[in-house]
Formats: C-alpha cells, structure tokens, sequence
C-alpha cells in the first residue's frame, strides 16, 4: 500500500511511533490519525484559496473537540449538519460566526439554537425552511445570514461519482424549472433572512475538476438572473466539498490548488463577462483533509483458507468501524502493519466479526501468506467517514481515535466501554 510508512524492521509507523507500540498502548481495533498530517492539509486548502476564500472543513467526516481546535488554529471555518456537530463545535470553542449548518430537514430546535449561537451561515434547503428560518430569526430579533442550496443538474455522464448531483435527490432546489430563483425571491423579501449566496454541493469521492466547473457555471449564470430581476448583486458562493482521496493505488485525486485554480478561473472569468463583482468563493472539503491523516488498526483473529477461492482473514472489527465497504462497495488496502513478511502474497478477503457475511473490511487484497493470528493490520485511509459513521452493531464497542505527533500519542475519542453500551437500557 501507498499510505503506510514502515521502519527498518517493517513495522508500520505513524509520526515516529511503531503500530506494535500503538496497539500495545491503545488496543485494536483502533483509528491513529497523523495531526501533523491533519494540520499541513488544513494548510494546504487555506494556501490554495487564500484570503478571498474560506474554507470550511466538513465536520460530517469526522468531528471532535480536538478536530475543532485544531480547524480553529489553522484558521478553517467549520461546516456542521445537525445540531450534534454544532454543540461540539461550540463546546470546543469555535467562534459561531466562523460555523455553517447545513441539513434538509433541520428541526425547529437546531434552527433556533443556530440562530441564537450566531452562526454565520444557515444554508437553505426547501421553501418550508427559507419561512422557517426567517421566522425563527424575526422572533429572536435577529437577521440570519443565509444561502440558498440549488442542485445544478450536472449530468451523470461527466463522471459517474456526481451523479448525487442530479436533481432528483434530496438536497437543494432545482436551478432547471425555476425553483432556485423562487427560493431566492422568496428570500429576498424575508426581514429575518440576509441573504448572502448561492450554495452548491455535487457529489463527494470526486477525481476531476470538471463538475465543480460546470457547477460554478451554472451558480454565475444564477447570480446574473437575480442580479437582472432584483439588481441584487450576491456577494457569495459555495461549492461544497467533494474532492477525492486515494483510497488505493489506482485512484488520482486532485490536489487542493489544482481545484482552486479552476474554480478561481471559472467565477472570475464569467462574472467579468457578466459584469458581476466576482463574489467571495468558499468551500466545504471533508475527506480530503481528514480521509488520508488516518488508519484503523486491526489485530488479526483468525485465518481461514477456502481452497481454489481465497483466504478470510478475521479481524477484531468489521462494519461497526468501517461501514464503508459494505454500504458503497468501497474500495480500501490493507497492510501487514506488525512485522516484515517475505512470503508469497495470497489472495485475501478482510473481513470483521459481525454476524453477516457483508460485513467485509477489503474486499479484495494481497496479505502476505504467512499472516496469522496475532498480526496487526493496518487499513489507511479511514480518517473519513469511519469513526463518523460507526455503530453498535452487535454491541460492538465504537473503537477510540489517538492522534499521534512528533512521536507522542494522545487519545482525542476514547474506546466505549461495557459501561457505555449499558448505560442507556433502561429496566
Ligand atoms: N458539503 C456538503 C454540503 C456535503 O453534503 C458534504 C458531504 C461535504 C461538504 C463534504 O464532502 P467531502 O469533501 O467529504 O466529500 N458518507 C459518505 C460521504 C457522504 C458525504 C455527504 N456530504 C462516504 O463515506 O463516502
């Protein structure tokens, strides 16, 4: 695999320390995240877009009280979906202002505890709430800054991984048909509602930056209509998040400034065109800071050889820690992370300990054929929407993530305990 460093005696290695040290210390399965790692991704978006952009990281793929210091130092602002992540984004001390929420369906109790905290975007997302919200706002006397969420209908064919970005799905109002400029009419007349920009989000796992063109397209052509309808001129864009990471050797993301450039290029280039002011560009990756800075440690239980087919070999987790196999068919690698191996590769099959057949950590990969019992396997690139979307299933206990750094480990979400998992039986 790519995404693993080892030492001289083969052993996997995080920021100077040996996964053999980590599981002694930690146990397995467990999630090490590089904060070093962490923080030069930060950097790098915050360099690629600079002072006219803002970033805002996507709690979704994995949020902490740590996560959010560290977001908050590198200067990143935080985009949070529910009222969970906004709680923890507050608790940890980000400014509200610096914090977006998002969501399709927010409750009426989010929505007021956003608008009282002072969050600094409330993005829009049906008619229903563009009402609610103003209303909410007018009742604490205040004016809510917002965007409208539209779904730009990028077809399926520029690249098979956006096709989330058609509109027949959940999010957003449709710029095709006209709903995206009533939404924004609507808006517009609304006391509590300031209405800053037009919000966009086509997809997630993206490899080209030919979407993300084409939806900055179509959001300028939309700040033109309402700049010839209301002469309002909308300061603001946001094109979400979505950019893909290497999950194994075959996949080539693209690269914060890659992105930036193009999408610098693009609104610039139509809105002069247009004769709009070029308005203020933000984005919302998730994955690509966080989805690369970590790997789940497993320990290897049991190894069962089917003749002419594969070996399963049985890790101490599964689709409690890693749902992502099973729910997207996605791909991950795998590494022998305890020792060096000299034997002939084997065609193996990661699996965990769940009761279903499903519950496959990496489908298909190459172990050493000696792996055995007591081994250590590393499985990179689970920094996103791991830890984010683990479960208790089986009465799994939802394993800790320990950011490592100069050679020191900390745990920044501990393991659940038999404790934890009783503690909400009630009778
Ligand atoms: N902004 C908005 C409005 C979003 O809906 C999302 C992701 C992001 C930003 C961040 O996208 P990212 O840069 O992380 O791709 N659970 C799935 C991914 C779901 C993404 C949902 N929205 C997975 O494990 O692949």
């Amino acid at each position: 695999s790519r995404t693993v460093t080892r030492d001289a005696d083969g052993v996997v290695t995080v920021a100077g320390l040996k996964a053999t040290a980590l599981a002694e210390e930690f146990g397995t399965p467990a999630y090490f995240l590089d904060e070093e790692d962490f923080r030069a991704r930060c950097r790098a978006w915050r360099d690629a877009f600079g002072t006219e952009a803002d970033v805002f990281y996507a709690g979704k793929a994995f949020l902490s009280r740590a996560i959010v210091r560290w977001i908050h130092e590198e200067n990143l602002n935080l985009d949070v979906c529910s009222s969970g992540e906004l709680l923890t984004a507050l608790d940890a001390g980000m400014p509200a202002e610096r914090i977006a929420l998002h969501g399709n369906n927010k409750s009426t109790e989010e929505i007021t505890r956003a608008v009282e905290a002072g969050v600094g975007r409330i993005v829009l997302d049906s008619f229903q709430e563009i009402a609610r919200v103003a209303h909410i706002a007018e009742r604490l006397g205040k004016r809510q800054r917002v965007l409208i969420r539209v779904t730009v209908g990028v077809e399926a064919h520029t690249h098979e991984f956006i096709a989330t970005a058609h509109e027949d799905q959940k999010f957003g109002l449709a710029l095709g048909g006209g709903q995206a400029a009533e939404a924004v009419r609507r808006a517009l007349k609304l006391d509590g509602l300031e209405l800053l920009g037009i919000h966009s989000h086509i997809g997630s796992q993206i490899f080209d930056t030919s979407g993300f063109e084409v939806a900055a397209h179509r959001v300028v052509g939309l700040l033109r209509q309402i700049r010839d309808e209301h002469g309002v001129e909308l300061p603001e864009i946001d094109l979400g998040g979505g950019l893909g990471i290497a999950y194994t050797a075959e996949d080539d993301p693209r690269e914060p400034h890659e992105i930036a450039t193009a999408l610098r290029e693009i609104v610039t280039r139509e809105c002069r065109a247009a004769g709009l002011t070029v308005p203020r560009l933000s984005v919302e990756p998730g994955r690509a800071i966080v989805g690369p800075t970590a790997f789940t440690l497993y320990e290897v239980g049991t190894v069962k050889e089917l003749p002419g087919l594969r070996t399963y070999v049985s890790v101490d987790g599964g689709m409690s820690d890693n749902i992502r196999t099973a729910l997207y068919d996605a791909e991950y690698s795998v590494a022998l992370a305890s020792r060096a191996s000299t034997a002939e590769p084997m065609l193996a099959r990661v699996v965990g300990k769940h009761c279903e057949s499903g519950d496959i950590v990496v489908r298909d990969a190459f172990l050493p054929a000696d792996t055995a019992p007591g081994d250590l396997l590393a499985v990179p690139a689970t920094g996103a929407y791991c830890r984010s979307m683990a479960s208790n299933y089986n009465h799994a206990l939802r394993p800790p993530v320990v950011a490592v750094k100069d050679g020191a480990a900390r745990v920044i979400v501990r393991r659940e305990t038999e404790e934890d998992l009783l503690r909400l039986d009630v009778g």
